[in-house]
């Protein structure tokens, strides 16, 4: 792989350069193939929507492009550099970021060691602590609780300040609203909103439309492993209501 600088600071995208790319991706379990040929892209500067229903295909679209799956065919290519048989750990350390599912915090580990273990080389304890703290005050009322006795959505802000610390160009997000109240998942996706402003990209991956399309400047509608709309949020409000009710 040549791939040997980071996605943000190693090609320096413009706004609007491909910092994420799926070209004909087809993925599977086992002998059982649930992604059939999906091409998705994530521009710099973009907050993208994958929505649709349930079994769709979206997490595991989210699982290669985080380098958690490794495609069976088809091409991943970040900052527009193939990087076929990624791992994980790499895709992170050249800057592509991922919650994993569960929210990925350490229960049993308070807010702020939670926060420590987040730190990458480079950064110290104390920069990460303050820039979560700022971001999310209320983690820093609670730097000494335990993160296994927050709330959900206090759980959720933590693994984003976790992302977050590891100063990612592109942050692919699943679910992020699962079991959270509509409130608490609102000042979330703000938040999320206004990471383009610091130069980070998102994918965003959502079975609930309604919470995310607010703040996506593109939805693309995954329907049994294929992208079957893609657009702008407002425009693709047809293709979404056939996408739940059609089955
Ligand atoms: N670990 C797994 N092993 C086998 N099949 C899986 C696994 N994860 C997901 N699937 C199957 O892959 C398909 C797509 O699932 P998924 O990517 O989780 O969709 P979504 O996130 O849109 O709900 C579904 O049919 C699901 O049952
Ligand atoms: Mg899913």
């Amino acid at each position: 792989m040549s791939v040997t600088e980071t996605v943000s600071t190693g090609l320096a995208p413009e706004a609007g350069a491909p910092v994420l790319e799926l070209i004909g991706v087809r993925a599977a379990y086992g002998p059982i193939e649930v992604l059939h040929g999906v091409d998705l892209t994530v521009r710099a500067g973009q907050v993208v929507a994958l929505l649709g229903p349930n079994g769709g295909g979206k997490s595991t679209t989210v699982k290669v492009a985080a380098g958690l799956l490794a495609p069976t065919a088809g091409e991943l290519r970040y900052a527009g550099r193939p990087v076929a048989g990624i791992s994980a750990e790499r895709a992170a350390k050249l800057g592509v970021c991922t919650i994993p599912e569960g929210r990925g915090v350490f229960a049993n580990l308070t807010v702020r060691e939670n926060l420590w273990l987040a730190t990458g080389t480079g950064t110290s304890r104390d920069k990460v602590e303050d820039a979560a703290y700022t971001r999310f005050p209320v983690l820093g009322d609670r730097r000494d609780q335990l993160a296994g006795s927050m709330s959900g959505g206090e759980q959720q802000m933590l693994a984003l300040s976790r992302a977050l610390a590891t100063d990612p160009a592109v942050l692919l997000l699943d679910e992020l609203s699962m079991g959270l109240a509509p409130m608490i998942v609102a000042a979330i996706y703000d938040t999320v909103a206004h990471l383009v402003e610091e130069g980070i990209s998102v994918l965003v991956a959502e079975q609930f439309a309604r919470t995310v399309l607010p703040i996506a400047d593109l939805a693309a509608v995954m329907l049994n492993g294929r992208i079957t709309a893609v657009g702008a949020p407002a425009d693709i409000a047809a293709d979404l209501s056939t996408a739940y009710l059609g089955g």
